[in-house]
């Protein structure tokens, strides 16, 4: 069994983040093996005895979903305002939380687990996955614009290469377009940003897809839990 960090098995076990284990475990709330154990870089195992606050911890199994956000949902697993938030959507008793941000107001592909290890592989740039969004501006663009983004624009001090950036339509009457653009980064507000570098406004913003997953007939608010391929398939894109 592989040791680990005794605040790290107890958020794996998903009955606390790791800072409220850590806080658990200063306050002499976790046994080991029938010791309490105050000190933060002990090291320990799912096979050792494991009590907090008295329950037994064991490995959470984990869980991995697609979800079609909508409109006016955060981010986030909780809001201090009382908005609307993504896990409010999922019924799972296990500590679920999304990977990366959309904006309140961009609706689309959101992949939501409780496994740490695979967020942070999906969301670090290195490993450049795509993400691929629709975006409705106002006004139309044309060619000289969207080779400006093509080309790559400056944000944060680091220059941002979209993976592809293709006008799909453009009404003259309501006088906007639509754009898919894809990225590997995720900045925040990346999409609204590189528009606006080249003097557009973002009306509308839709993720379609995340590397091979879309949303297929994934309604708005509804989620779908992956299958083993699948969750194999993410893993192989990272690895
Ligand atoms: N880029 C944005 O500007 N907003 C999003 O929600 C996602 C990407």
């Amino acid at each position: 069994m592989e040791m680990e960090r005794l605040q790290k098995i107890i958020a794996e076990s998903g009955y606390a983040s790791r800072r409220k284990a850590e806080e658990l475990i200063k306050n002499g709330k976790v046994v080991v093996n029938g010791k309490v154990v105050r000190e933060l870089g002990t090291k320990a195992s799912f096979s050792d005895d494991i009590l907090v606050e008295g329950k037994k911890i064991e490995r959470e199994e984990k869980e991995y979903y697609i979800f079609n956000k909508p409109r006016g949902v955060i981010t986030s697993t909780s809001d201090d305002k009382g908005r609307s938030v993504v896990t409010d959507y999922f019924g799972s008793n296990k500590r679920l939380y999304p990977v990366g941000r959309l904006d309140y107001d961009t609706t689309g592909l959101l992949i939501v687990t409780n496994d740490g290890e695979l967020a942070n592989l999906i969301m670090h740039p290195k490993n450049e996955i795509e993400k691929v969004y629709i975006a409705k501006i106002e006004g139309i663009i044309k060619g000289t614009e969207i080779n400006k983004l093509k080309n790559g624009i400056v944000l944060d001090g680091v220059k941002c290469i979209p993976k592809r950036v293709k006008l799909r339509s453009f009404d003259k009457k309501t006088n906007s377009s639509i754009v898919e653009i894809v990225i590997t980064e995720g900045k925040n507000h990346e999409v609204k940003r590189l528009f606006e570098a080249v003097g557009f406004s973002v009306s509308k913003l839709k993720r379609e897809r995340i590397a091979f997953l879309s949303l297929g007939n994934l309604q708005s608010g509804e989620s779908r839990k992956l299958n083993p391929k699948e969750v194999k398939q993410l893993f192989n894109l990272v690895k």
